[in-house]
């Protein structure tokens, strides 16, 4: 009896990769890139914008949550609670950016080496922040990526669902600017 459990479970195991085999994979085949949603060139231009915004808010979240831990001063709680909130938001989106990029067939890029060399933002500084610095700092980065975001839903037009999705996350990042900036005023 024993002996006929693994030799079920052998072939078993041996029938899973032929059935894998045998699944249509358009994701992994050039050949087969008509399987996935829009043309080649839409998706190529939407890939890009989706990863460029990608390693942003991977970024962003870093910077807020660093921001989050470390403000210090007469703002420290109105901050840390807001900054809570906002890399929270920032969290959801990288899924789905990240998410929307597979749908098209293309991997994503969440690694943290390629995000520190492709986000194209400042760094950051160690340490306590006292808390106008840490309105500075990030009132700069997401301005930046504000701005880089009007820029790529201009540029995915001829997708609609990924400029849907780049138009929720700029919605959001202006949202969080305007808290920011209210601290200033
Ligand atoms: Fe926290």
């Amino acid at each position: 009896m024993r002996n006929a459990l693994i030799i079920a479970g052998t072939s078993l195991c041996l029938a899973l990769p032929a059935a894998a085999q045998d699944m249509p994979n358009a994701y992994a085949d050039d050949a087969a890139a008509s399987a996935v949603p829009l043309e080649e060139g839409v998706r190529g231009t939407s890939s890009e914008a989706l990863q460029d915004t990608l390693y942003e808010l991977i970024a962003l979240k870093h910077m807020t949550h660093q921001s989050h831990w470390n403000v210090t001063g007469p703002l420290f709680y109105s901050l840390h609670d807001l900054l809570g909130e906002a890399y929270t938001g920032l969290g959801g989106y990288i899924d789905q950016v990240a998410e929307r990029k597979r749908a098209l067939g293309a991997p994503a890029d969440g690694r943290p080496a390629a995000v520190a060399q492709n986000a194209a933002l400042p760094g950051f500084p160690e340490g306590l922040l006292a808390d106008d610095e840490v309105l500075d700092l990030l009132l700069t980065r997401y301005e930046t990526v504000s701005e880089r975001l009007q820029q790529r839903i201009g540029e995915t037009s001829d997708d609609p669902v990924t400029q849907d999705l780049l138009i929720d996350v700029a919605r959001t990042i202006e949202k969080d600017l305007w808290m920011i900036r209210s601290f200033q005023l």
